[in-house]
């Protein structure tokens, strides 16, 4: 399962990058607004800290194909490197991403909340299907229900889309959407610290720091091997 960063913020972006085995980045309006700067040079700062091989999604705003198209066009010749056009489910959403697949542009369709929008996405050609966990749940939904019959589809009909699961509040959530298959995951910079914390990994790390102390004092491993 691929990990995926759900945010516009270059510090972020640049500390997950550094401290966790991340994919690449994933925006939407809202994410994008919260940085209150220029948006072509946000997204060119981002390619240019993530470089061209991870994948980069960004939102369209169009609400028409015709201007959906255009704007995924534009999106995609401004960034570079692995680009995804996100965009929101909607007849015009479809309309426009069946006219980007012919012209060889990948499709993250997104603002995904039923397992039928899921499969009419895929059948439209999407490369990913992005559903919204959280959100899911918080209308006393079933988030992970939704994805692992999304995934279960995808397989009985040998189709290749893959499933991006987005919008996370913990790693619970996170956890269930891997054993549900889900191919991928966007989280905030914040669950990445959340997944990889646990008081009982400090305390071994504590234990066993303070018992090499008691026999090697402050050296660490290289300095015990300085002759
Ligand atoms: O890209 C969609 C995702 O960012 C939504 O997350 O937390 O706003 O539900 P959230």
């Amino acid at each position: 399962m691929l990990y995926i960063i759900d945010t516009a913020n270059l510090d972020d972006i640049k500390r997950c990058m550094e401290y966790f085995p991340v994919a690449g980045v994933t925006t939407n309006p809202t994410i994008i607004s919260k940085e209150h700067t220029g948006f072509p040079d946000l997204i060119k700062a981002i390619r240019a800290l993530i470089g061209d091989e991870k994948m980069l999604h960004i939102q369209t705003t169009g609400t028409d194909a015709q201007t959906i198209v255009k704007e995924a066009v534009l999106l995609r010749d401004f960034v570079g490197g692995d680009f995804y056009a996100k965009i929101p489910i909607s007849p015009e959403g479809l309309k426009a991403t069946m006219q980007l697949k012919k012209m060889g542009i990948k499709v993250t369709e997104t603002a995904i909340f039923t397992q039928q929008q899921a499969m009419i996405a895929a059948q439209a050609g999407a490369d990913f299907v992005a559903p919204y966990i959280n959100r899911l749940d918080s209308i006393v939904s079933d988030g992970v229900h939704v994805v692992s019959e999304i995934v279960k589809m995808f397989n009985v009909h040998n189709i290749k889309s893959r499933v991006l699961a987005a919008s996370f509040k913990n790693v619970e959530q996170i956890h269930k959407i891997a054993l549900a298959g889900g191919h991928a995951v966007t989280i905030s910079p914040e669950l990445f610290n959340t997944l990889t914390y646990h008081p009982l990994t400090d305390r071994a790390i504590e234990s066993f720091n303070a018992d090499w102390q008691s026999v090697y004092g402050d050296k660490g491993v290289l300095d015990v091997f300085e002759r």
